[in-house]
């Protein structure tokens, strides 16, 4: 049995000055989730303290400075700071573009109808098929950096675009040699069921069964830390979809689920039965299902740019807040129905769309989020523990940061309390 070692990018030394002990200060605010997620935290004029890559102490800057005299001072020059942003849904690694289909999909195709014409998620697992492993690797490296220099410090990345089991191993192993190039945390998800290949057609349990399979070597080489499936009448069901999270809840691997997206068909509760991570989309999911999720702590993920590509409409916050459920936002980075490539330009039409204040707003893509990883220990807010992930905004309020579009972007990004240079130009996103 071959062991490989899982590689996350915490673990590696960063450029820079991780080792050292840090006071990132003269802040206009600094924002943060408080250590459980209830409440978001403003310290005017605050400042953040880290050693050895983590936060040791956040509060009022001026206190700061008395106790941490030891420590080299970082000036903010008068920012906004709050944590890293933590994007946790996208499906980052796919070769070409469907722009066609979005012309197609405004003159009134549906999504499903231009699937089920050869179209859709298959014509990406063609291109994605006939791509070479190094061009995969280095753009999915270009697209890390990308959100990085927007200001996400981590992120979840799903494979799904392989479809038969060894491409999707392919892609879960491409994945892991991008994070080796990027400083950013990445969370490597197995997206199993996503579409069905045409050669299953009527053989749709041992589609699934071949990849339950694929399960133990996923583990084995921690290939992922955990597992997706879309469950929806266009692609998996309920039943399909519970013969995978199940085992892969039993192996330790973490759940989420594509829920209610084009039609409700009992994805979201299917969720919180198995206490997933979270669910994402929902779209058509009730206020019902917001109480389901909401009982078991999974968090709903919210996905504005695939709403908006297929003409949806996303939840009111007035019911969300009733439910009592967490929630995030994410990009959905994909070929189909999300080329967004920014998690706060994500945000900023999630709280025009839903009505967030800008307390939530904040929540969603960081505290929440994380929790959808399961990481809000150590990441998604500047607490004591916590990896010393920030952001520095060219803005000096939060209630800007979903208020300007194009989103305000970081002046200075901070992992592991490591300075990091952004990409002064930025490279396409697609191959
Ligand atoms: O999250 N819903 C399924 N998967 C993707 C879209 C995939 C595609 O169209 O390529 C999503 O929206
Ligand atoms: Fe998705």
């Amino acid at each position: 049995m071959r062991l490989e070692p899982i590689r996350d990018p915490s673990a590696k030394a960063v450029a820079g000055r991780s080792g050292a002990y840090l006071m990132l200060h003269n802040t206009s605010e600094v924002v943060t989730p408080d250590p459980q997620g209830q409440r978001i935290v403003r310290y005017p004029k605050g400042a953040v303290v880290f050693q050895d890559g983590r936060v040791v102490e956040v509060g009022n800057g001026a206190d700061l400075l008395r106790r941490h005299g030891e420590a080299r001072p970082i000036n903010a020059n008068g920012r906004l700071v709050t944590p890293g942003l933590v994007d946790c849904h996208t499906h980052m690694i796919f070769a070409g573009h469907r722009a066609d289909e979005l012309q197609r999909k405004l003159a009134g195709e549906s999504y499903v109808k231009i699937a089920a014409s050869g179209g859709g998620i298959q014509t990406t697992v063609r291109a994605t098929a006939a791509e070479r492993d190094d061009t995969l690797e280095k753009s999915l490296a270009g697209r890390l950096e990308r959100w990085r220099a927007a200001g996400c410090t981590t992120v979840e990345v799903k494979s799904g675009y392989g479809v038969k089991p060894q491409a999707e191993l392919r892609l879960l192993t491409l994945i892991r040699g991008a994070v080796q190039r990027v400083p950013v945390r990445v969370q490597r998800t197995a997206l199993l069921l996503h579409a069905l290949p045409k050669e299953f057609k009527d053989r749709r349990a041992d589609y699934v069964q071949s990849m339950v399979d694929l399960l133990p070597e996923i583990r084995r080489r921690e290939l992922a830390t955990s597992v997706d499936a879309f469950c929806d009448p266009a692609a998996f069901t309920v039943d399909e979809c519970r013969r995978v999270l199940v085992p892969a809840r039993e192996l330790g691997l973490g759940l989420r689920l594509h829920a209610e997206q084009l039609a409700r068909s009992g994805g979201a509760q299917l969720a919180a039965e198995l206490e997933a991570l979270s669910a994402d989309h929902l779209e058509k999911a009730t206020e019902e299902d917001w109480a389901a999720l909401a009982q078991s702590g999974t968090v709903g993920v919210l996905l504005p740019a695939a709403a908006l590509t297929l003409g949806h409409k996303l939840p009111k916050a007035s019911m969300l807040r009733r439910s009592g459920a967490r929630v995030a936002v994410a990009t959905d980075f994909n070929p189909g129905t999300a080329p967004a490539q920014s998690l706060l330009e994500c945000a900023a039409l999630a709280t025009r769309l839903c009505g967030f204040t800008a307390d939530e707003m904040l929540l969603s893509v960081t505290w929440n989020a994380a929790k959808a990883l399961g990481l809000e220990a150590q990441v998604g807010h500047l607490n004591p523990g916590t990896w010393g992930d920030a952001v520095a905004w060219e803005c000096e309020t939060l209630e800007e940061l979903p208020y300007w579009m194009p989103a305000v972007r970081p002046d200075c990004v901070f992992l592991r309390g490591a300075d990091l240079a952004l990409p002064a130009l930025e490279r396409r996103v697609w191959p």
